[in-house]
């Protein structure tokens, strides 16, 4: 056991009260954040004539040493310690002996924490951020290659009207570009800086909280203490961010699997993001994709956890919150791990393009079509509908696609058919007639890509 604190106490802390508390085994990936962290406040406290100059040095030489040892692996976090505060704060002391006392001056492990967490996640979403760009760059160049790709589009998983390949993807789009502006707001509401809110009432010490904020990077200090110290809904929100961005993909995953399937066939998972079967040699199973649609209820599970470990606890500082890193952490990886998985399997998938045209060409997603060529030949729309439905009853019977069904037929059931009706309803004249925006037709789609270019080349 080694805590920071025990001068009022007469006994010693119980083993399992000690471990049930200690929070090193989590917090130490935090090391970074709190060494920053401290470096920063001991610049501040020396301007401010808290700390000597020579103070400082040694402080902050000593913080150093103690940053690189760790990540050259000199030295090791000891989970002896109760936190990752305490670690760094003893090991300061054992290295450079009375300066290191001086540290926390000013400061409490409540500030500390907030400050660490802070900017642990903040760096942690710049990161995310730069993830959900690559998904988007990769969806961007499916889309420029795949305007005129046709495939069916599909209502309750049944084959509707014809769309292509780029528009399909476009949805994904903008799913995911919505997920990057969401994680860029998250990072500006959430950029204040705790430390200086000491415990709960802030300092008797004349702290620069404006310089220390400065010096973190953040647009400036927190401005209630109270608040400063207890504050976790920018975790909330990331957390509610990760369960939106987990969200799409594994519905994007659902529809990886779907279509490589072996009834769709539409694309193929390549062999370096697929799996086998221990037992049968033809498998190749999309366990990638699957596990991301998995893995999206323990992110949905951490929002809620920490939504409820929040919902009752009173101001200020309480150590119910120390239970925010191990969902928090959870989360972040989760969805690191899946992005780049599932941006290296969509980059790296085939699209099987003929088969999605041969399925468009198959299942009378053209049946609108006919129906709005009848239309535009004057016949009200509800007899339309009514004259459509019976020549793809028809075709059912003949098993034939309506492109195929005889014009001869066609006329049998209304003479307002001509020979045009085969150009009206192709999936080229289909998709390329819907040119509202937002629609999959060629030109609606390039002004839209037009405008992704330009998001990812300013964001
Ligand atoms: N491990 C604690 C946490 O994560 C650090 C803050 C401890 N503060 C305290 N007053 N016990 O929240």
């Amino acid at each position: 056991m080694a805590q920071l604190w025990g001068g009022r106490f007469t006994k010693e802390t119980d083993q399992l009260v000690y471990d049930f508390n200690a929070s090193i085994r989590f917090d130490r990936r935090l090391y970074a954040e709190d060494i920053r962290g401290s470096i920063a406040h001991v610049m501040m406290l020396a301007r401010q004539n808290i700390l000597t100059e020579a103070e400082k040095e040694d402080i902050i030489e000593g913080l150093e040493g103690i940053l690189s040892d760790v990540e050259n692996g000199k030295l090791s976090i000891s989970e002896k310690y109760e936190d990752i505060h305490s670690f760094v704060e003893a090991t300061l002391i054992e290295r450079i002996g009375e300066p290191g006392k001086k540290l926390h001056t000013g400061r409490s492990r409540n500030d500390q924490v907030a400050l660490d967490m802070k900017m642990y996640v903040r760096s942690e979403v710049r990161k995310l951020d730069d993830l959900l760009r690559d998904l988007l760059q990769v969806l961007l160049s499916t889309m420029e290659e795949n305007l005129e790709t046709y495939m069916p589009g599909f209502t309750h998983l049944q084959k509707a009207q014809p769309v292509t390949l780029a528009h399909h993807l476009g949805a994904y789009f903008e799913m995911f570009k919505r997920d990057h502006e969401r994680l860029r707001d998250l990072e500006k509401r959430m950029n204040t800086c705790p430390l200086g809110s000491g415990a709960l009432a802030g300092t008797t010490y004349p702290l620069d909280r404006q310089y220390t904020a400065s010096l973190l990077g953040f647009d400036g200090p927190t401005l209630n203490s109270m608040d400063g110290v207890s504050d976790r809904d920018y975790i909330v929100e990331l957390l509610s961010d990760l369960s939106l961005i987990m969200m799409h993909l594994s519905r994007f995953s659902e529809e990886v699997i779907i279509w490589n399937s072996n009834e769709y066939q539409f694309v193929e998972i390549d062999d370096a993001y697929s799996t086998g079967s221990s037992i049968m040699p033809q498998k190749k199973n999309p366990d990638i994709a699957e596990l991301v649609r998995g893995k999206t209820g323990r992110v949905y599970g951490a929002l809620n956890a920490l939504l409820v470990s929040m919902k009752g606890i009173p101001l200020a500082y309480n150590k119910d919150m120390q239970e925010d890193k191990e969902w928090a952490f959870d989360a972040i990886d989760t969805a690191r791990h899946c992005l780049t998985l599932f941006t290296g399997m969509l980059e790296t998938m085939q699209y099987h393009k003929d088969r999605m045209e041969e399925s468009a060409r198959h299942g009378f997603t053209n049946a609108t079509d006919v129906a709005d060529y009848l239309v535009n030949h004057g016949v009200a729309f509800r007899d339309a509908h009514g004259i459509v439905g019976r020549l793809v009853l028809l075709c059912i019977e003949k098993n034939i696609a309506l492109d195929d069904l005889p014009l001869e037929e066609y006329r049998k059931i209304s003479d307002v058919f001509e020979e045009d009706i085969y150009e009206a309803i192709s999936l080229k004249t289909c998709v390329n007639r819907r040119v509202t925006t937002g629609a999959p037709g060629k030109e609606a789609m390039e002004q839209v890509l037009e405008i992704y270019r330009t998001y990812l080349e300013e964001n």
